[in-house]
């Protein structure tokens, strides 16, 4: 049977530790098979895989809103049962793909405060945590406003203000800018930065967004099928064209660049960069060699 018995590689440093977790809908499709991701403290891991691998549902069981039918969750080791997934959303704080499914209160500022006035603080103290998570986010402007008739990217910031307002140990993004514009996207990853610079908590993230997983992961983990098939840095991730086609992904644009400015049969050549800031360092290195090689050569 699946799962029985089955375990993935024991992970004491995890503050998560999804164990060789399967999940089956109703409808039969499969959601996780035999999955083993685990987060530490401090660390960003970016999920990523095509339409339909597993992100949402991997995301979905890290805080009990879904449980495996195999296998386990464990939170700083110990297992997730009935009880403690009642109290999971203290520890786990997830911004849903989906931004309707988080918001119900009337007001914006009503719904950021709820997390907090159920953790028991008191309303005026609900109300500061409320809309400092609001000021972080970039969306101060939204708190009189009525959840139902804000666009798709306001719902989205008030989301994730909401779970920002609760200071939760782990935070999971399921595609977080994925309807952001640049400014409030570049707004949510400069967040993330300044969460993983405090190093206190740990970090979640799922996207199609390659280039934006490159400039932020500590670790990618590449999903198919329900299942995690390969994780690593992003350096060894992106530049692994044939993992990435198998996984139907494509790779980022500045591995893109890079092939194409590289020689013709080296394929990606070192230092193989991944971000905008190491594309252009490197360039720049390869032009003072060229430079230094022609001053060297005129000279003779
Ligand atoms: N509520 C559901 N009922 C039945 N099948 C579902 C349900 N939710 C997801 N699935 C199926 O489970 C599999 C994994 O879906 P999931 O939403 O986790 O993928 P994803 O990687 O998040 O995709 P996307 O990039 O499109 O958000 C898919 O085959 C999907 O059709
Ligand atoms: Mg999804």
């Amino acid at each position: 049977m699946i799962g029985q018995d089955r375990r993935c590689a024991a992970d004491t440093s995890a503050v998560i530790h999804v164990d060789c977790a399967s999940h089956v809908y109703p409808d039969g499709s499969v959601g996780l098979h035999e999955m083993c991701f685990s987060v530490r403290k401090g660390e960003v891991v970016v999920v990523c895989g095509a339409n339909g691998s597993g992100k949402s549902t991997l995301i979905e069981h890290l805080n009990g809103t879904l449980v495996p039918a195999d296998g386990r969750i464990e939170v700083h080791g110990q297992r997730v049962d009935d009880e403690r997934r009642r109290e999971l959303w203290r520890t786990v704080g997830v911004v849903f793909q989906d931004a309707d499914t988080q918001l119900f209160a009337p007001t914006v500022l009503e719904d950021v405060a709820f997390g907090p006035v159920n953790l028991g603080l008191v309303p005026a103290e609900a109300r500061r945590e409320a809309l400092a998570a609001l000021e972080a986010v970039g969306a101060a402007e939204l708190v009189e406003k009525i959840p139902a008739y804000m666009s798709g990217g306001q719902k989205r910031l008030a989301a994730i203000a909401g779970v920002l307002a609760m200071h939760p140990e782990v935070i999971a993004f399921d595609e977080p800018t994925s309807d952001l514009d640049p400014i409030h996207a570049g707004r949510i990853e400069s967040l993330i930065r300044e969460l993983r610079r405090q190093g206190t908590l740990a970090l979640v993230l799922s996207t199609h967004d390659l280039d934006l997983a490159a400039r932020i992961a500590d670790r990618v983990c590449i999903v198919r099928a329900g299942s995690v098939i390969a994780e690593g840095t992003p350096r060894e991730i992106f530049y692994d064209q044939a993992l990435l086609t198998a996984s139907g992904l494509v790779e980022p644009g500045i591995v893109r660049i890079w092939r194409a400015l590289s020689p013709e049969g080296d394929g990606a050549p070192e230092p193989r960069p991944v971000t905008e800031e190491e594309l252009i360092t490197a360039l720049r290195e390869r032009a003072g060699g060229i430079s230094n090689m022609y001053h060297s050569e005129t000279q003779v």
